[in-house]
């Protein structure tokens, strides 16, 4: 596996990759649910390039940009590890060079739930991602469904800026007791790591109540929040999965999304769960 940090270094190995090549693209502190991207790239591509890149764009001024975790060397051997041929890992001097000031908005898609909690967040997520696929210039990209909102983003992006690239939604990788696979899962101590499993288990059971043939999506959120406890609930909401729109009643026949965000301490998780609905 080469390491490249410049962009005339990434695009001079590009070059010498195949035309069929997937991307990764992460912020490091890889676990299952990274390798499980990797690992379908790898299966699906000639050539996989991944990168690393802790993004400050996307962090709010009171969020974790600082303490989020990095790992670097147990990363860059795990993608070696899984066969990746390219990790391109920029510093921010290379990612937005002095005099950097294009940036893009992702509209209407990143105004509710995330975006509205994290101002600013889907924009830097937009930024970065329309900058890494144009350096890399892949023909699949891989993103896993844990960060709903964002695929839904990207895939807009994507499709709104006429990449010819396919997004490629992988599945949430979870624990055994339900916990979705989270770098930030790293900052809890072992009582709220027992707690955090509340999360998944509100909603999965909105998910089944849904699944049930019931549609009040309001009182079935509203139950759910006393499922989160001793979580602190963000939000709990029913979405389409493309336009993400907290819906007040579950139309019939729909794939839709139960979608939520709590806190454990001061831990911000986030997790959705998939859903159709009966006739
Ligand atoms: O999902 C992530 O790890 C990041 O948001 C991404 C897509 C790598 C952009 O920084």
């Amino acid at each position: 596996m080469r390491v490249v940090r410049s962009v005339a270094d990434l695009r001079f190995a590009r070059a010498e990759l195949s035309a069929s090549l997937g991307f990764v693209p992460t912020m490091g502190a890889l676990h299952a649910g990274h390798g499980s991207l990797v690992a379908r790239a790898r299966a699906e591509c000639a050539s996989v390039v991944a990168s690393v890149y802790v993004n400050p764009m996307q962090f709010g001024p009171n969020e974790d940009l600082t303490s989020y975790p990095r790992t670097f060397d147990a990363d860059a051997a795990m993608l070696e590890r899984l066969g990746v041929d390219v990790l391109f890992a920029p510093s921010d001097d290379v990612m937005y060079p002095p005099g950097a000031q294009t940036s893009v908005d992702p509209g209407p898609l990143a105004a509710a739930l995330e975006g509205e909690r994290r101002p600013g967040h889907f924009r830097g997520v937009a930024t970065v991602v329309l900058k890494l696929f144009n350096l890399v210039t892949p023909h699949r990209a891989y993103f896993g469904q844990k960060d709903a909102q964002q695929l839904a983003v990207i895939r807009q992006l994507t499709a709104d800026f006429d990449l010819p690239i396919q997004i490629v939604a992988c599945p949430i990788v979870r624990e055994a007791d339900g916990l979705a696979l989270s770098s930030r899962n790293a900052y809890l101590d072992t009582q709220q790591r027992r707690d955090a499993a509340r999360l998944s288990l509100a909603l999965h059971g909105v998910a089944q109540s849904l699944v049930a043939g019931n549609a009040d999506v309001a009182t079935l959120t509203a139950d759910a929040i006393g499922v989160l406890l001793p979580l602190r609930p963000d939000y709990i909401a029913v979405v389409e999965p493309r336009a993400f729109v907290p819906l007040v009643t579950a139309p019939a026949s729909s794939d839709l999304l139960v979608v939520g965000a709590a806190f454990c301490g001061a831990t911000r998780l986030i997790d959705n769960v998939a859903v159709r609905t009966p006739a």
